[in-house]
């Protein structure tokens, strides 16, 4: 039986986008291996959303292509393939295949002509979703892709290059696989897209199709018990949707809404344009809708032109909206990128710094919000078995990794857990009653 071996980096979008890939060579007869020495196709699942996500993957392909079999194929899929293109033949001879983001169910071809090399980059659009088999079984927490692309042009990204323009899913389709998931094992239901609240479909009779819509369908299916979506653009935060968060109880009391900056002149050259009143105001809402609710964000620290001043004020609105689970990024020049051509770039001793003093402010907040579930029940979601098989791992609402002792064989996957104790990165609870 030929086996094949996939690595994935980056996001969510990737991590799916992996699972339908080996789906569909498993479908083909083929075996998934955990060693590439041991596969006949090796396929890295790839980002490029920073320069050292790049990197990392061409230092993977080094080592690769020493400790593969001779005529085992190789390649890559995803967002370094578009941003690469054929250059990525000539830095990695022994690479038979580069497909984009929005071409890798086109890997068939490789498979049946091995001999040649295979470059396909284009922007398809939505092909791939109906091109794939469906996995069999779903994780307890599926990943449902409602949209794809981004049509924002924040001027440090490079999705809107490597995925493209904005595409949104018809209703039928996303609700057929929210439907499929839950049928084959998932509790949890995460949409999925690099600006999901935009979501918006216009059918043949002219309705427009919003996320809320979606969320309201999922819902009514008793096999989903809670609902998420990532990532969240903040002006497209509607009013049906932040509504969704006062009527629908499936909905969990969590959002990520990257606020990227906390200085008005830094989102301004970002192409974020949107003033820091209006996203309080968002966030206010949100409240109003949820009481408990909590917002995580992304952070870049080191935008071209980002003065100490402008780094304050970060700094103040991490702690004015007291975000947790949040991550922060020094800024990375990306090629097909506007702000790569920026005067004033900050030099890397600059953005280390601010980059160390923002995560402690973050880690703080962090460690802050777990010791206040402290003594709380929360309805969590089981993901297994911690490294040493006495303890599960359950996720709170937030997102949070609780672990709980094993205390019988067959722990319930979604469990009232009372939190007993916490610390900065996780916490420990017990089975309620
Ligand atoms: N440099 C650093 N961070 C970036 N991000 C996107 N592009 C860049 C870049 N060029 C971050 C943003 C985004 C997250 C997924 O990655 O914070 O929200
Ligand atoms: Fe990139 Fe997100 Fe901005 Fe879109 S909204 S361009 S995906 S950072």
């Amino acid at each position: 039986m030929k086996k094949f071996f996939i690595q994935t980096f980056g996001c969510q979008m990737n991590v799916y986008d992996g699972q339908r890939i080996a789906a569909m060579l498993t479908a083909r007869g083929m075996q998934e291996t955990h060693d590439a020495a041991d596969a006949d196709v090796i396929i890295l699942n790839t980002c490029a959303v920073r320069a050292k996500a790049t990197d990392k993957v061409f230092s993977a392909l080094g080592r690769i292509r020493r400790a593969k079999k001779p005529d085992a194929l190789m390649g890559i899929v995803g967002c370094v393939a578009r941003e690469a293109g054929a250059d990525a033949f000539r830095r990695i001879p022994e690479l038979n295949f580069v497909l984009g983001p929005q071409s890798y169910h086109k890997l068939p071809e490789i498979l049946n002509n091995p001999d040649t090399k295979l470059l396909n980059i284009d922007l398809g659009g939505l092909e791939k979703f109906d091109e794939m088999p469906q996995m069999d079984a779903s994780p307890a927490v599926a990943y449902i892709p409602i949209q794809e692309g981004c049509n924002h042009c924040c001027t440090y990204c490079i999705v809107p290059y490597t995925r493209g323009r904005e595409l949104s899913r018809a209703p039928a389709d996303i609700m057929a696989d929210v439907r499929h998931a839950a049928q084959t094992g998932a509790i949890e239901i995460c949409f999925l897209g690099q600006n999901v609240n935009g979501y918006k479909y216009i059918d043949q009779d002219g309705a427009t199709h919003r996320l809320s819509e979606l969320i309201a369908q999922a819902a009514k299916i008793s096999a989903v018990k809670r609902i998420r979506f990532t990532s969240s653009y903040p002006t497209e935060m509607t009013d049906d949707l932040i509504d969704m968060f006062r009527t629908e109880p499936k909905l969990l009391p969590f959002l990520n809404m990257p606020i990227q900056s906390g200085s008005a002149d830094v989102l301004t050259r970002m192409n974020r344009p949107y003033s820091l009143e209006l996203y309080i105001d968002i966030v206010d809402k949100l409240k109003a809708a949820r009481p408990d609710i909590q917002i995580s964000s992304d952070f870049i620290v080191g935008f071209p032109g980002e003065t100490d001043a402008d780094f304050e004020k970060t700094m103040d609105i991490a702690q004015r909206v007291k975000y947790i689970n949040s991550y922060s990024f020094k800024y990375s020049p990306r090629p097909h990128t506007a702000a790569a051509l920026m005067p004033d770039q900050i030099a890397d001793n600059i953005k280390a710094a601010r980059l160390a003093a923002l995560d402690a402010r973050l880690n703080e907040l962090q460690r802050e919000f777990n010791t206040s579930c402290v003594g709380r029940t929360m309805s969590c979601l089981c993901e297994g078995a911690d490294k040493t098989g006495q303890n599960l791992v359950y996720r709170t609402p937030y997102m949070q990794q609780c672990i709980v002792e094993r205390t019988n064989a067959d722990a319930p996957q979604l469990a009232e857990i009372k939190i007993t104790a916490a610390n900065k990165a996780s916490l420990r609870g017990e089975f309620a009653d």
